[in-house]
């Protein structure tokens, strides 16, 4: 009698254990990796995913973020999303350069007057269908996620564009992005995020560019005396995903796993709205670094310099494409 009840236990503990085993098998897990603050539009949005998916999934998913490059660099990231170490991403636009080369249009400098003409585009059909560019590379915009328009920070006021002349700038890997220095006969320098605070602290580079939430979380403002607000390019990113893992999930719940996606985008868009206009705010009362307006003169001139930019790239990212985006703005 003794042993019947033990066996029923133990067979009841095994089948306990392997249905739990099973469960645990079938929880999909989504690491999702970016390299800036927690306290960024990116930052904020990849939490308030992991939260909709913890109160709506739980059961079924699971998301881990790794902030501050912690897991993967950006020039890292989407080998390793294809090797399947990792799924979900938020690059800036212009490292996608390697996968497709009409995402170069969004570094096309003076392009957008700002973001409202940025969303108009992103939802138009010519937006849309440059989601699904890099499908046949193995990778799946899942939507557009937006920081702000950038900043150019120096170690010198920066005015006119014969200010920048010779002077060594940071930039993200884009070929656009080496062209828009190169017109102001400065050497732009290709980097990962993770390095550019040390480059500037220790004065291996003059500048940078960057949007007020990243200048103000990566401290760049305590290491640049001078940041020109000059709005000249953007700074956006696209989500993605691997073609594999996303096609692999059931209708249903990649379905449900969009859904909530959107709504951290959302999220992250009204987020980045407002760090603008704050995290400006907080470099200005910090008086670390000086913040230079730039009269319309001035400005008619970096944009004349720069502007020669989007003929160099007509053939590759395409004309069509190019005056859409720019009547994006009317
Ligand atoms: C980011 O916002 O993801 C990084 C931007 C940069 O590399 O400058």
């Amino acid at each position: 009698m003794v042993r019947k009840v033990t066996l029923a236990l133990a067979s009841l503990a095994l089948a306990a254990a392997f249905t739990s085993s099973s469960v645990m098998a079938k929880q999909v897990v989504i690491k999702f990796s970016h390299v800036v603050a927690e306290n960024t539009p990116k930052g904020q949005m990849a939490n308030k995913f992991k939260e909709l998916v913890a109160e709506k999934l739980a059961d079924k998913v699971v998301v881990e973020v790794y902030p501050n490059s912690q897991l993967f660099g950006d020039n890292k990231v989407l080998e390793a999303m294809l090797l399947g170490d990792v799924q979900m991403a938020a690059p800036a636009l212009s490292k996608f350069e390697r996968y497709t080369k009409a995402v170069q249009l969004y570094d096309l400098p003076f392009l957008f007057k700002d973001m409202a003409a940025v969303d108009k585009f992103q939802s138009s059909e010519e937006g849309q269908n440059m989601l699904s560019s890099m499908k046949k590379k193995g990778l799946i915009g899942l939507g557009y996620l937006h920081n702000g328009l950038k900043q150019l920070s120096s170690s010198q006021p920066l005015r006119v564009p014969a200010d920048a002349n010779g002077l060594k700038f940071r930039i993200m890997a884009s070929d656009v992005l080496a062209a828009q220095f190169q017109a102001v006969n400065a050497v732009p320098l290709k980097k990962p995020f993770s390095e550019v605070f040390t480059l500037l602290q220790t004065k291996a580079i003059d500048g940078q560019e960057n949007t007020w939430s990243n200048i103000y979380s990566k401290k760049f403002y305590e290491v640049q005396p001078y940041i020109t607000e000059s709005n000249h390019g953007l700074l956006d990113y696209m989500v993605v995903t691997s073609a594999e893992f996303w096609m692999d999930l059931d209708d249903g719940l990649r379905s449900e796993i969009k859904a909530l996606l959107d709504e951290s985008i959302a999220f992250g868009n009204q987020v980045a709205l407002k760090k603008s206009e704050e995290d400006k705010q907080k470099i200005i009362e910090s008086k670390r670094s000086e913040i230079l307006t730039l009269t319309p003169e001035e400005r008619a001139q970096w944009v004349e310099v720069m502007k020669p930019v989007w003929k160099e790239f007509e053939d590759e990212v395409g004309k069509d494409l190019i005056d859409a985006a720019y009547n994006s703005n009317m």
